[in-house]
C-alpha cells in the first residue's frame, strides 16, 4: 500500500521548515528514502517475525459470513484443543478455556475476538489482560510464544507452558485494534487511529466481559502488555479509572498496569536510541555523532505533534524514525528485538507456526471463528495508527499513581527498539509526588531461584525492572522470571523486595 501523493506533499511541506531549522539542506539527509515509508516499516516488522498474513486487515465484505449472530453483545464458548503435550497441573474438567466475540457498541460493525484462560491455580487470582503491540499484531503471539498456557511444537501440537501467566491469574488476550488477529468488521470506518478509539473499545469490552463473568468483577484487575502497548496500556488504564470515577457501568477493580519494553514517551525514548546503540557497540562514535544531528529536528517535530496532533504527528514519525533506520543501516542484520542475535533464518524470530496452527480447520472450529482469516500482524492497522505513534502517553500516568494505582515498567536488557535505557529515563523523569523518592531509591537485585534475574527499583506505586538475558519479549526469553515478576507484583511483594533486599527470593 502506497501513500497518496497529496499526503506526501504535505509531509514535504511540513518538513521543509524543520529541515531549514536544523541546517540540513538535503532532505535525503533525513533519510526520506523509500525505506522510511510506513508501508515498508510494516512489512519489515512482519518479516522480522517470519509472518505472512493472507490479508492486510480483517475488513470483510457483506458481514453475513460473520460467525457472530446479530443482536448478542458477547458470544463466548468453552473450548479444548486436543492432544496437548505435557502437564497442565489441573484436570481437563477444571480447565476453563474460553474463546469469544464481543460486539463493540461504539462501532459500526466491529467484533473483537478474545481468549480467556481461567487460572490453573485459583479462580480468585487477579484478572490480567495482555495486549500485544505492533501496532496491529495479534495477542495470540503472546499466547503461543510468551506467557500463554501452551506453546506450539514444530509438529504443531501444543505443549503446556510451565510458566504460563494463567498459573497466577485469570488471563485475557484480545485481538485489537479492530482488523487484527481474528477481530473483524464489515465497515472500514472501524479502523482505529488513536488511543481514544483503542481505549474506548477495550473499556466496552471489559464491561461486557465482566457482565458475562460477574463472579470475576470483584477480583483485582491488572493491565499488561508489550511494545506498542506502551501506548495502549496507559490510555486504557486512564479510561478504566475515569469510568470508575464517573460510576459508568460495572466498577472495575483496577490495581495496576505493567508495560514491558514499551513505547510510551517518544521524545525521551528516541533520544535514547543512539546512546543505547553506542553503549552496546551497535554503532561507532562517528555514527553516533552523525545520527544525533537529526535529534533536534526530531524533538521539534515531536513538540509540534504535541499530545493530539495529526499531520504533524505523521511528519514527526518520518523524521524521528530516520534515527532508528540509520542505526539499523550501520548495524547490519542485527535483530533489533535482541541485539545478541542476527536477523537471518532461524536466528531471527520465526513465529510462522502460529499462522499454520491457527489456519487449521479443527482449531478454527474449536475457537468459533468461522471463516475469518487470522491476520497475525495487520499493515493496515499499523499504518492507521501512525498518527498516534509520536504521542506522549506518559502524561496521563501521574494521576493514576497519585490515586494509588501501581505501575510496573520492565524491560529486557538486549532489546534495541524499546530499550531499557529510554524506558528508565522516562520513568525517572516523570513528575509526580514520589518522583524524588523514586529517583533516590536503591537499585536492588531481583532474585529468582537464588540467581539474579534483573535489577529492580521501587518507590510507592512505581517499579522499574531491568531484566537480564532478555530481549524485547521478556516472557519468551525468561519465562520463569517473568512469571515470578507477575506474581510478586500482583501480590504486592515486589515493593517489599526493595525495602528488604534479603527477602527477595521469589516463591515459585
Ligand atoms: C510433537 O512434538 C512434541 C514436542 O516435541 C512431542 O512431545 C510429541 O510427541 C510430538 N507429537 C507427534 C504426534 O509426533
Amino acid at each position: 500500500m502506497e501513500l497518496p501523493i497529496s499526503l506526501l506533499l504535505v509531509f514535504t511541506l511540513l518538513l521543509s521548515p524543520l529541515t531549514a531549522l536544523a541546517g540540513v539542506s538535503d532532505p535525503r539527509a533525513l533519510g526520506l528514502a523509500r525505506s522510511s515509508f510506513p508501508s515498508v516499516h510494516a512489512q519489515q516488522l512482519i518479516r522480522a517475525l517470519n509472518l505472512f498474513p493472507d490479508s492486510d486487515a480483517n475488513i470483510i465484505d457483506g458481514g453475513d459470513s460473520s460467525p457472530v449472530a446479530a443482536g448478542k453483545r458477547i458470544v463466548e464458548k468453552l473450548f479444548t484443543l486436543p492432544n496437548v503435550v505435557g502437564e497442565s497441573g489441573v484436570s481437563v474438567e477444571d480447565l476453563g478455556h474460553h474463546a469469544g466475540y464481543f460486539k463493540i457498541e461504539h462501532s459500526h460493525a466491529a467484533r473483537m475476538f478474545y481468549l480467556f484462560f481461567e487460572s490453573r491455580t485459583n479462580k480468585k487470582d487477579p484478572v490480567v489482560i495482555w495486549l500485544t503491540g505492533g501496532p496491529g499484531c495479534s495477542s495470540e503471539l503472546a499466547v503461543f510464544y510468551e506467557n500463554g498456557p501452551f506453546s506450539i511444537a514444530n509438529n504443531l501440537s501444543l505443549v503446556w507452558n510451565e510458566y504460563g501467566w494463567d498459573k497466577a491469574s485469570n488471563l485475557l488476550y484480545v485481538d485489537q485494534p479492530i482488523g487484527t488477529g481474528f477481530s473483524y468488521s464489515s465497515d472500514r470506518r472501524d479502523i482505529r487511529h488513536s488511543e481514544d478509539g483503542v481505549s474506548n473499545d477495550l473499556y466496552d469490552f471489559l464491561q461486557a466481559f465482566f457482565a458475562e463473568h460477574p463472579e470475576l468483577a470483584k477480583n483485582d484487575f491488572y493491565i499488561t502488555g508489550e511494545s506498542y502497548a506502551g501506548h495502549y496500556i496507559p490510555a486504557f488504564a486512564a479510561r478504566v479509572h475515569q469510568g470508575n470515577k464517573a460510576k459508568e457501568g460495572i466498577h472495575i477493580n483496577l490495581k495496576g498496569f505493567a508495560i514491558g519494553n514499551g513505547l510510551t514517551d517518544p521524545a525521551i525514548q528516541y533520544k535514547a536510541y543512539t546512546d543505547y546503540a553506542l553503549d552496546n557497540g551497535v554503532i561507532s562514535k562517528t555514527d553516533y555523532d552523525r545520527i544525533n544531528k537529526v535529534l533536534p529536528v526530531c524533538e521539534m517535530a515531536i513538540k509540534l505533534c504535541g499530545t493530539d496532533g495529526t499531520v504533524s504527528c505523521m511528519a514527526s514519525y518520518f523524521v524521528c524514525n530516520t534515527i532508528f533506520s540509520s542505526i539499523l543501516a550501520r548495524a547490519g542484520d542485527v535483530n533489533y528485538y535482541d541485539i545478541r542475535k542476527k536477523c537471518e533464518g532461524s536466528l531471527c524470530y520465526d513465529f510462522s507456526n502460529m499462522e499454520k496452527f491457527l489456519k487449521q480447520k479443527f482449531v478454527k472450529q474449536a475457537l468459533g471463528v468461522g471463516d475469518i482469516d487470522f491476520v497475525s500482524c495487520s499493515p493496515t492497522v499499523y499504518q492507521a495508527m501512525l498518527v498516534d505513534w509520536m504521542r506522549n502517553l506518559e502524561v496521563g500516568i501521574p494521576t493514576l499513581l497519585e490515586d494509588g494505582i501501581q505501575l510496573l515498567v520492565y524491560a529486557g536488557e538486549y532489546d534495541l527498539i524499546c530499550n531499557w535505557l529510554g524506558n528508565s529515563r522516562w520513568v525517572h523523569a516523570m513528575e509526580w509526588s514520589g518522583q524524588n523518592k523514586f529517583v533516590n531509591s536503591p537499585e536492588v537485585p531481583f532474585v529468582v531461584d537464588d540467581s539474579e534475574a534483573g535489577v529492580l527499583k521501587n518507590y510507592g506505586p512505581l517499579s522499574f525492572l531491568k531484566v537480564h538475558d532478555a530481549g524485547h519479549m521478556v516472557p519468551m526469553d525468561q519465562p520463569k522470571a517473568a512469571l515470578a515478576m507477575l506474581k510478586m507484583w500482583t501480590q504486592g511483594s515486589l515493593s517489599e523486595a526493595t525495602a528488604e533486599p534479603e527477602n527477595l527470593v521469589a516463591q515459585m
